[in-house]
């Protein structure tokens, strides 16, 4: 099947997003470092945007580093960050030309080089709205609720709104996500978007990140469009 096709079958969320794990666990059952881990990780994040652009998604959101993800060992982190410095460069490439691409997260933490690039491809495509990238790096979902609820404070308010905090998140560009889905079959959501998620559809699938490709794709949106959203409300 392809994947254009599924539209027209089935239900397609408007915002889908991946807390990607799994990729130490795919390197270990290889008997290789979980950098190796990690480069199949960052490629594959690469091919989803193609395919969830493919379906007709208009919003993708990845969680690739968590802000409790610097307490791993220091090779670790630093082979992630030069993996990040290229993933953030890639959106360059021609066929990211019409894309909205944001890095949320806090940016200040990472050298000086990385946060440059990704300033600079947030403001170069702010205006695009063909398709929609978030990468979340350095994000911590309790983090940014903290960041917003500060920055509103800073505009001299003392009393807030949900619209007002939803405004000033990271996410603040996009909607809801629809369908969250977490690779390698651990059923939580560590610190992602918990002010969003409210209504979110939850997916676990056991497959590792590195290993989820096209076929795992169809039966997450198979699975999506399966499921009844109420939103509190009665359905007939
Ligand atoms: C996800 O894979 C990538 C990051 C969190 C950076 P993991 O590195 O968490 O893989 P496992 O969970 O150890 O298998
Ligand atoms: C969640 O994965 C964070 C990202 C995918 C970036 P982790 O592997 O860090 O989460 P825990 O420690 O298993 O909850
Ligand atoms: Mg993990």
């Amino acid at each position: 099947m392809e994947l254009s096709e599924l539209k027209t079958i089935y239900k397609i969320p408007n915002h889908i997003a991946f807390i990607i794990d799994g990729n130490g666990r795919w390197a270990k059952l290889r008997h290789l470092p979980r950098s190796q881990g990690h480069i199949k990780g960052a490629d594959k994040m690469e091919k989803m945007y193609k395919m969830v652009r493919e379906i007709g998604i208009k919003y993708v959101s990845i969680y690739a580093f968590s802000t409790d993800n610097w307490n791993r060992p220091k090779d670790e982190v630093d082979g992630l960050m030069k993996l990040f410095k290229k993933a953030i460069n890639t959106f360059n490439q021609k066929k990211y030309a019409d894309c909205h691409v944001e890095f949320l997260g806090d940016l200040d933490k990472f050298d000086k080089d990385i946060k440059d690039s990704a300033l600079q491809i947030m403001e170069k495509t702010k205006n695009n709205n063909a398709f929609h990238i978030n990468l979340c790096l350095n994000y911590g979902g309790r983090e940014d609720i903290v960041q917003a609820v500060n920055k509103l404070i800073a505009q001299g308010k003392t009393q807030v709104t949900m619209e007002d905090i939803s405004a000033n998140l990271y996410t603040s560009n996009s909607p809801d996500p629809d369908f969250i889905v977490r690779t390698s079959g651990e059923h939580r959501l560590s610190n992602f978007m918990p002010w969003q998620s409210t209504y979110a559809e939850l997916y676990f699938p056991k497959v590792l990140w590195p290993d989820f490709g096209k076929n795992d794709l169809i039966e997450a949106i198979k699975e999506y469009s399966s499921r009844d959203r109420r939103f509190g409300a009665i359905k007939e």
